[in-house]
């Protein structure tokens, strides 16, 4: 049913500088897979085939990355290194990579805009790479993609609980419980203050969004930071009663940030070692 998922790629990265001068934020390792391989696996579980990458001129690595190489595939040809490159191999196999680059950085809305052309007029899936999610049942965005079943005339994006004093870097959603954790929602602010936030429901990288987002982010002027928010543009949808916010189950770490990183490190490294 959701059969392309988009990765906005092209940020700059800049709390991990130096080393996001010349490596994509999102090909920085958990173990010996970088951040978008995680992001990719998950898509591909929850059912999408295209993975629709918006990168820039300084992500040329992650093009590689899902490419073949046959030089270090020769050199290992035949001995026991071979299968550390399999799973990847397999992936690249059974999955269409396209890409788009966005040439300015204009926020998180305007990259999902220059997704457009990849999309096309189809419900899709947004999976935000730094955000690693991890679950031992079905993984956040097959939840979503269940969901997503039950109501396909609505976006959903994930939200968790967070810390009020966090509110400032995240998108804050407010509405009303329609089960235990499903909110219609009411109201969405990008990064609030905790005194002005209306709840502590934060948003993280994972969504689904029906095509009319396209328009509505035509329309959408630059908001916080100066920026095109996909919170902004998602705000039109949910005046329309058209968004509804989805506690997810499983653990969700900030790896766009240094203390997500080392966490995520800590916590996958009992399974990589
Ligand atoms: P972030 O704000 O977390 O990423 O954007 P950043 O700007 O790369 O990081 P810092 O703050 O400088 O360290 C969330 C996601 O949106 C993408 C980023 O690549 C990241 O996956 N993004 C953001 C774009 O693709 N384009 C943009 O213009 C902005």
């Amino acid at each position: 049913m959701i059969k392309k998922c988009l990765f906005p790629a092209a940020g700059y990265g800049t709390r991990f500088l130096p080393i996001t001068k010349s490596i994509p934020k999102e090909m920085l390792p958990i173990g010996t897979k970088p951040l978008i391989q995680y992001g990719v696996e998950e898509a591909k579980s929850a059912g999408c085939n295209t993975m629709a990458i918006v990168t820039s001129k300084y992500k040329k690595a992650i093009e590689d990355y899902f490419d073949t190489h046959t030089d270090i595939e020769q050199n290992i040809s035949g001995n026991s290194k071979e299968k550390l490159l399999e799973p990847l191999n397999s992936l690249i196999d059974s999955t269409i990579f396209t890409y788009t680059r966005q040439k300015e950085m204009k926020g998180l809305g305007h990259a999902i805009l220059t997704g457009e052309p990849l999309i096309g007029n189809e419900p899709f899936a947004v999976i935000l790479a730094d955000d690693l999610c991890d679950n031992s049942g079905d993984t956040v965005l097959s939840q979503m993609v269940e969901l997503y079943k039950k109501y396909p005339d609505y976006c959903i994006v994930a939200i968790e609980e967070i810390p009020k004093k966090d509110t400032d870097k995240y998108g804050v959603i407010d509405g009303e419980f329609i089960e235990y954790n499903i909110v219609k929602v009411s109201n969405m602010v990008e990064k609030p203050k905790p005194e002005d936030a209306p709840t502590n429901l934060a948003i993280i990288g994972r969504y689904i969004l029906i095509p009319e987002i396209f328009d509505i982010i035509k329309e959408t002027k630059p908001g916080k930071g100066g920026e095109i928010q996909i919170t902004d543009a998602l705000l039109t949808l949910a005046k329309q009663g058209k968004v509804l916010a989805y506690k997810f189950e499983g653990k969700r770490f900030d790896c766009g940030s240094i203390d997500g990183f080392m966490e995520a490190s800590k916590y996958f490294s009992s399974n990589l070692l």
